[in-house]
């Protein structure tokens, strides 16, 4: 038998779509299997303010179709060092939590790994970030909802592309990940994605877009993974302007806009199916796991694993993308 009898649950790092569903889902799957659940306001500062309520059911109802997510989150800098994780150690023992449920990206993660090592605190992390780059998962939660945000987006350029025949660079996030860049420029039937895994030369570029142009089509959308690597979308455009004065070159930030709106169907069930076992995994007396998905099953996947290893891009669906945009 499990000796745990109340679990905190967090938000923490960027906000993703289902963010909500998670919350939900471990609210309620710990209520059922007879735990209490408090609710951790702004990641981990609700530590350090004691931003931290008792659940029950209804704090959780109608939040499933939200955006956002009602815990709020923060990027916390106290929680970065050995003290500030002291102290937000002794606010878990006062507060009775005895196991955490971390929902976010690899930063928060880490922040969790860290704070299981140091202190023995049984950890579950759910991947709670649009970017999908966390190993383990074949999808992270907000990552097919930001997708839908980016083709709606990207077809809406398409139009006013194709009618006054210009070439569009859209930027769209990421965080040194290209999987929103190269799925959104399949999805929307971009001529070519630059993204940070792989190394795109100028040449290549040229190549795509003067092919974009010089057949039937008369638009061309490149989607450039935002990253210190590629350099972003305006660093490309500003480069194609000064060799082809011809192309008439506009560039669009997606920004946050690809952070919120409702989830798809497949983020909330998403969220709920690993929300549902990270409740399962504690009360199995697992931890310092993060709860992916991989063919379509239920995986425990060591932090050490999800955090330190690169999540590859599959070659794959490069061939596609330049396959399909001739
Ligand atoms: O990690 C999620 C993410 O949206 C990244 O894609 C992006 O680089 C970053 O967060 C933006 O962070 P902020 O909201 O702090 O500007």
């Amino acid at each position: 038998m499990s000796k745990i009898k109340c679990v905190g649950v967090l938000t923490s790092g960027g906000d993703a779509p289902g963010m909500n569903a998670a919350i939900r889902a471990v609210t309620r799957s710990a209520i059922y299997n007879g735990l209490r659940v408090k609710g951790i306001y702004r990641g981990y500062r609700g530590f350090f303010t004691n931003e931290i309520v008792e659940f029950k059911s209804q704090n959780v109802s109608n939040i499933i179709q939200q955006g956002g997510t009602i815990l709020k989150t923060a990027r916390c800098q106290e929680f970065i060092t050995p003290e500030g994780r002291k102290i937000a150690y002794n606010t878990m023992k006062k507060q009775e939590i005895d196991a955490l449920v971390v929902i976010g990206g690899d930063g928060s993660l880490t922040g969790a790994r860290i704070f299981a090592q140091e202190f023995d605190v049984p950890c579950i992390g759910l991947p709670g970030t649009i970017d999908n780059d966390l190993y383990g998962t074949d999808s992270t939660i907000g990552y097919d909802t930001a997708m839908n945000t980016i083709v709606e987006a990207v077809d809406k350029i398409r139009d006013t592309a194709t009618s006054h025949d210009r070439l569009f660079f859209v930027e769209v996030m990421g965080r040194d990940a290209g999987f929103l860049a190269l799925n959104g420029a399949i999805a929307s039937g971009a001529e070519a994605a630059i993204i940070p895994e792989f190394d795109t030369n100028f040449a290549q570029l040229e190549e795509l877009i003067k092919n974009g142009f010089r057949k039937t089509k008369n638009s061309s959308i490149v989607l450039v993974a935002e990253s210190e690597i590629t350099g972003g979308a305006i660093h490309y455009a500003e480069r194609v302007k000064k060799v082809y004065s011809q192309y008439d070159v506009r560039v669009i930030i997606l920004g946050h806009i690809q952070r919120g709106g409702s989830p798809t169907a497949y983020d909330r069930i998403l969220a709920s199916r690993l929300g549902a076992a990270a409740i399962d995994a504690i009360m199995d007396d697992q931890r310092n796991v993060m709860i992916g998905i991989e063919h379509d099953e239920i995986v425990y996947v060591p932090f050490s694993k999800a955090i330190k290893n690169d999540k590859p891009i599959k070659q794959e669906l490069i061939n596609v993308l330049k396959t399909l945009s001739i």
